[in-house]
């Protein structure tokens, strides 16, 4: 294997190979990620939903992110890893945002961090930057943002905030931005984004016309069960397929039919 680095995700978008990313939490879960061969894992703060049972992703901590990222890095021998930098790490000024991404970098072992917003957050992202980190943007759907939009419905319908949002990826890539994430946007709109930066653009919910894909493990996998956003392919339908594994194990142990006599010292 050769380790993917952010070079090679923009070297992809040259040659017009699509990157295929995919969250990971932990280290048995990224071990199989990278081993399938993704290009990028995302440690992303989606951990508060998925692993913690969190209703949004404000409440997990820097702490509680590095946990997962170091967990993941030490799984990982190829892809390249991701860590979203938690709400209330980075809002308050550049030196704490480039406070929080030190402490990811060095506690993890991660490769580069992922930060939500635009023009707002451009000194903490130029800051970040300047120590040698690279940052991916995160564009649209902004769910640390869910209480200033109210629902997880499609980001960026009307115009005035469609040109912002292209505005703000133009920034990013001038900042120095190594790719950008666009979730839920319409797909007309993320082509546009796209075509009109060098950088990669990485959408979830974005349509096809993007240089990259991102789902949550999780949901690709059919863990997660009462959610069915159009954006979302399930692979597999592991809720089912475990709650069936799991429910026979209890029926053995109770019918005394495990252990068997092979099963035991
Ligand atoms: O936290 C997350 O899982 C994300 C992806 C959905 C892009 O930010
Ligand atoms: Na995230």
């Amino acid at each position: 294997y050769k380790r993917i680095t952010v070079k090679s995700l923009i070297d992809m978008k040259e040659h017009n190979e699509k990157i295929s990313m995919l969250t990971a939490y932990d280290y048995s879960m990224a071990k199989i990620v990278d081993g399938a061969g993704i290009d990028v894992i995302l440690v992303g703060d989606s951990a508060s939903n998925v692993m913690a049972g969190h209703e949004t992703t404000l409440p997990i901590t820097l702490d509680q992110m590095i946990y997962h990222a170091s967990s993941v890095i030490r799984a990982v021998n190829r892809a390249l890893v991701v860590v979203d930098l938690p709400f209330g790490s980075y809002q308050s000024d550049p030196k704490e945002a480039l406070r929080s991404a030190i402490r990811i970098m060095k506690e993890s072992g991660a490769h580069a961090v992922k930060l939500e917003g635009g023009k707002e957050i451009k000194e903490s992202i130029k800051r970040i930057l300047h120590a040698g980190i690279p940052v991916m943007g995160h564009l649209g759907l902004t769910p640390q943002s869910i209480y200033k939009f109210g629902t997880y419905t499609v980001r960026a319908k009307e115009e005035e905030e469609a040109l912002k949002l292209i505005e703000d990826a133009k920034l990013l890539e001038r900042a120095g931005c190594f790719a950008i994430v666009l979730e839920k946007i319409p797909a007309k709109l993320a082509k546009e984004v796209a075509e009109s930066v060098s950088i990669p653009i990485i959408g979830i919910g974005a349509g096809n016309g993007v240089d990259g894909q991102v789902l949550v493990l999780h949901d690709l996998l059919g863990m997660t069960h009462e959610f069915h956003p159009r954006f979302l392919r399930r692979y597999l339908n592991l809720y089912d397929e475990m709650t069936g594994a799991i429910s026979q194990y209890v029926d053995d142990v109770k019918s005394k039919d495990f252990p068997n006599d092979d099963e035991q010292y």
